[in-house]
């Protein structure tokens, strides 16, 4: 087996909430590879468990981070300056669409819905590539990741609001791609298929997409959290050194069939 080495390498990880959170799979095989790590929790709520985990980690940094607030976005790489002075990797795990936005009828959306799913789950990419670029220009190049999901390209029952974030987020990615590869920057994107987390049990019917999966994914069942975050690994790391502006699929292959 190849061993992917990232020690003396420093990695920002948005999105743990707890054991199950998708960011929390890829921040242990971060660590585990030897990448130092600061975490950040959404608001004090979460920060107890989020703290937990983290504790788990060697020498980790816990930092509260809003993605909604500029102030604390700013805070954030100020903290990772002063502690790490650089920046090899950012993970971006972050999602939210206000519950009716994704229970009632998609043509019913409302504005305020629709700025927050967006404003949450794919503007605020931009504020974090931003800040990630001084310090991984200093770092000699960068990579950046996202989560996103198949509903960014095909109607999902109920995704509704969530899927036209998913779609900006999916161009901020190949336009990020684009501005930020001449400092050697990558940004890439990971389409999960259905992974039982908080975020996941939002969405209405997603225990019905969870029994689909098996049914007609080519590899005939679901996919782990620890899948997603080996890809992750692969996408942060030099072993994708020619990838970017891409959205690899982690689905076992339900995005190719037809029917
Ligand atoms: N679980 C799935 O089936 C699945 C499939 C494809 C993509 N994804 C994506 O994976 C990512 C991670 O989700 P997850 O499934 O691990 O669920 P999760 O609930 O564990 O993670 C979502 C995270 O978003 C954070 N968040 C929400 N609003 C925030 C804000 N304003 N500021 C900062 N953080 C905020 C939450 O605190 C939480 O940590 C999301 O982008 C999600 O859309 C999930």
């Amino acid at each position: 087996m190849y061993e992917i080495d990232l020690s003396g390498k420093y990695g920002l990880i948005l999105g743990v909430a707890n054991k199950r959170s998708i960011a929390w799979a890829i921040a242990q095989q971060l660590s585990q590879a030897g990448a130092r790590l600061a975490l950040t929790y959404q608001d004090d709520r979460l920060k107890p468990k989020v703290a937990e985990l983290a504790g788990q980690l060697p020498d980790t940094l816990l930092l509260p981070c809003d993605v909604s607030d500029d102030t604390q976005i700013e805070a954030v790489f100020a903290q990772i300056e002063k502690s790490f002075g650089r920046l090899d990797y950012l993970v971006h795990s972050v999602a939210f669409a206000p519950r009716q936005e994704l229970e009632g009828a998609f043509v019913d959306t409302s504005r305020a819905g629709f700025r927050t799913a967006l404003e949450v789950s794919a503007y605020s990419l931009l504020p974090l590539a931003r800040g990630a670029q001084p310090l991984m220009e200093r770092a000699g190049g960068g990579s950046l990741i996202a989560m996103t999901y198949l509903a960014a390209e095909r109607a999902v029952p109920k995704y509704n609001v969530m899927g036209t974030a998913k779609a900006a987020l999916e161009q901020i990615i190949r336009q990020l791609a684009y501005e930020l590869g001449p400092s050697n920057i990558r940004v890439n994107g990971i389409s999960a298929g259905p992974l039982n987390t908080l975020a996941a049990r939002g969405i209405g019917g997603f225990s019905d997409i969870l029994k689909l999966y098996p049914e007609r994914a080519p590899l005939k069942r679901n996919i782990t959290q620890q899948e997603v975050a080996q890809t992750a690994l692969f996408l942060l790391s030099g072993l994708s050194s020619g990838i970017t502006g891409e959205v690899v699929y982690v689905d076992a292959g339900y995005h190719i069939m037809g029917f």
